[in-house]
Parts: structure tokens; C-alpha cells; sequence
């Protein structure tokens, strides 16, 4: 049984919807299960918001997405300990591909930055599973929305995506074709949870 998952992937992979639906699995089958997200809905997770919406400098973008991660680690410790299996909505791997993104032409090496920045501060996830989509469509899927935040756009998930396929080798790492149907893909993770 794994007790910390993420779920990951560029906009409109259809992470959320899953990780959701894999939340209500596992309850339902009788596991103590929580679903929280980043940016989280504590005041740092708002001003992260609002730091994307606004445009801020990616370096402060950069420090409050890794704070309100450190903040919220704290909550995710705490429901570990009760037991509870922690379903994660984005997490580092979202700081990783996307503020790299942003700071590729600022720095010399912002993936490696980045992740030198917060790895001694936040939890290690069991598994992270990795929402694999064309950015055409996934960005196809999301055309809809109201309002599109100004990460979406192709160009600058096409570098997420190929900053997210370079962070996610590992042992840790489970690649999902995103393109499969969400009956399948909520099957997929339950399945590899609970194994
Ligand atoms: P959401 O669509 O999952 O609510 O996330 C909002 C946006 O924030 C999304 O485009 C991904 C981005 N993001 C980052 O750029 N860095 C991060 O560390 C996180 C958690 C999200």
C-alpha cells in the first residue's frame, strides 16, 4: 500500500479529475483516504494564484510555489500519521517543469535550482503518476474554460511537458497515457495504490 501519491501533468491532462475519483475509490473500498492540491488554499497558495495571474517575476514565483509546498507538508505529515492515504493534486514536479519553464533563459541549470532549492524541506512521494499528453491535446481539451491562466498557451507547455518527461525517471515515476478513458485510468492508479 502506498500512503503519499502526486499526480502530475501539464494543464488539461486530466489529473484532477482522476486523482478525485481514485480518492473516492479508495474510501469507498474502506482506506482513510484525503485529496489536497497545490497551490493549496492557505493564504501562500492565494498569493501563488495571484502570482501567476499577474505575471510576477519567476523567481518569486518560484520561492512562494516552494513555500506553500513547505506549509503544506506540514498538513500532509499530520494526515500520515492518522493513517490516512495522502492523494496529492501537483506537487514539486509541478515547480519543477513549469518555474523551470519560466526561468530557463534567467539561469543556468533551473531544473537542478529548483530542485536543490526545496528537496531537504518537503516529503518524498510513494509514486508519482505522470499524465503523459500532447500539449495540442491537452490544450485542445481546455479551450472552453472561462479563462485560461497564462501558462496556457503551447509553446510554454511544450517546454513543461519535456521538462516533466526529464524530472520523471525513476523508480518513483509512473507514466499514464493521458488519453486514455478516466474509467481506465482511475483502474490504473487504484490498482497500483493499494498493491
Ligand atoms: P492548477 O491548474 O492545478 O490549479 O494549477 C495552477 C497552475 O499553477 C497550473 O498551470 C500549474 C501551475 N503550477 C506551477 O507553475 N508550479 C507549481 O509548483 C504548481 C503546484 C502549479
Amino acid at each position: 500500500m502506498k500512503n503519499f501519491i502526486t499526480f502530475e501533468g501539464i494543464d488539461g491532462s486530466g489529473k484532477s479529475t482522476v486523482s478525485k475519483l481514485v480518492a473516492e475509490k479508495l474510501k469507498a473500498a474502506g482506506y482513510p483516504a484525503v485529496w489536497t492540491f497545490e497551490p493549496t488554499d492557505s493564504k501562500v497558495g492565494q498569493f501563488v494564484q495571484d502570482c501567476i495571474r499577474s505575471h510576477s517575476d519567476p523567481f518569486v514565483t518560484s520561492f512562494t510555489f516552494i513555500a506553500d509546498r513547505i506549509q503544506h507538508c506540514k498538513a500532509i505529515t499530520q494526515w500520515m500519521q492518522e493513517g490516512t492515504v495522502v492523494l496529492c493534486d501537483r506537487y514539486a514536479e509541478s515547480t519543477y517543469a513549469y518555474q523551470a519553464a519560466q526561468l530557463e533563459d534567467t539561469i543556468k541549470n533551473p531544473l537542478k535550482w529548483l530542485q536543490d532549492l526545496s528537496k531537504d524541506r518537503i516529503l518524498i512521494p510513494d509514486r508519482t503518476f505522470l499524465f503523459v499528453i500532447d500539449p495540442k491535446a491537452s490544450l485542445a481539451r481546455i479551450q472552453h474554460r472561462d479563462e485560461l491562466i497564462p501558462f496556457e498557451h503551447l509553446a510554454f507547455l511544450e517546454k513543461v511537458h519535456n521538462n516533466y518527461l526529464t524530472v520523471s525517471k525513476g523508480k518513483r515515476f509512473l507514466h499514464l497515457d493521458a488519453t486514455k478513458s478516466i474509467d481506465e485510468l482511475v483502474t490504473l492508479c487504484y490498482n497500483d495504490i493499494i498493491k
